[in-house]
């Protein structure tokens, strides 16, 4: 049983953990695909929290809910007392003797982390400035599903070196690959704050044609991320030389695929002849986002259940 275990950072699960939901994805897309209703969570209810924007992330687990039989609540900073100073540990007393699980969306990591501390439910990741695992959960399920097993393989991340960048790097010490990160000067990796136990499985390179060079899989993400807005108009100009553009895939394995968390911004980290082109699963990595956070949906609130 997996009973008060959360899903705050990638590396909260072990490599056993991500094969059994995997197993469990797989399973249940396969039903979704064939129309057959999987109802586990009859009864059963997920409070969402966003006090960022997201387009994905909510449709994604609420549209997940409701396939298995649940039932999602959305909440905000706007409209709910937290944007007016309740303590998010009260918040969290409250919320979770109301609800079978939480979702949030918020700024620091350690919000999530006291939220997670006083909450009697399993309480899930769904974007901080630091980490976004459910992303990067949805993402290695793409890569399996198109080239197999990651482990051993080499992944480029171009830009900056954000939250989902670091969740990637999380990842690659589960798994085993190794991550190419190319960054503008300024832009670094910062270990501690991207979790990582050890550095084995990251190179940092100067020049990004240097970085996907021998690469599986090549991805990318906004240069300015949410809440760090203010500083658009600067990024912009330091992150010019770091667009993944044709030539960049052709610097790849000619294999290579092309993923994006999005939204994306053509004709600044991507081109568009990169996303909208044959290399790129944007579309399949974003649809995955159902699928492998119905499985954690499922083995957070009801354990292990066998395939
Ligand atoms: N990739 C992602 O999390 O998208 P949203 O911001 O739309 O949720
Ligand atoms: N790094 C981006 C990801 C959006 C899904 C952000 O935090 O805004």
């Amino acid at each position: 049983m997996a009973a008060g275990k959360h899903f705050l950072q990638f590396n909260d699960f072990s490599r056993s953990q991500f094969d059994h939901l995997f197993e469990r994805t797989r399973w249940i897309k396969e039903q979704f695909k064939a129309y057959r209703k999987y109802w586990p969570l009859q009864d059963r209810t997920l409070v969402m929290i966003f006090e960022k924007a997201s387009t994905r992330t909510r449709l994604s687990f609420e549209a997940g809910m409701q396939q298995l039989g649940g039932s999602a609540i959305y909440l905000n900073t706007r409209d709910s007392q937290l944007g007016r100073g309740e303590p998010v540990e009260d918040a969290a007393q409250v919320i979770s003797r109301m609800s079978d699980v939480v979702m949030i969306r918020t700024f620091e990591q350690d919000i999530v982390e006291r939220f997670a501390s006083c909450s009697r439910v399993p309480v899930i990741n769904g974007l901080t400035n630091e980490y976004h695992p459910c992303q990067i959960l949805a993402d290695i399920y793409t890569y399996i599903e198109h080239r197999g097993p990651i482990s051993g393989r080499t992944v480029a991340w171009i830009g900056d070196s954000n939250n989902v960048c670091n969740t990637w790097l999380q990842a690659a010490e589960v798994f085993g690959f190794n991550v190419h990160v190319s960054t503008p000067p300024g832009y670094e990796v910062e270990p501690e704050r991207a979790g990582l136990y050890g550095t084995d499985n990251f190179e940092e390179f100067a020049d990004p044609m240097a970085a996907v060079r021998g690469a599986d899989l090549v991805t990318t993400d906004v240069w300015t991320s949410m809440g760090f807005e203010a500083e658009n108009e600067e990024r912009l100009r330091d992150f010019a030389d770091w667009q993944v553009d044709a030539e960049m895939m052709a610097g790849a394995k000619a294999d290579a695929l092309f993923m994006h968390c999005l939204p994306a911004h053509r004709g600044e980290e991507v081109a568009a002849a990169v996303i909208d082109g044959t290399q790129s699963v944007v579309w399949d990595e974003a649809e995955n986002r159902l699928h492998v956070q119905k499985a954690l949906l499922e083995y957070l609130v009801l354990g292990e259940v066998k395939s």
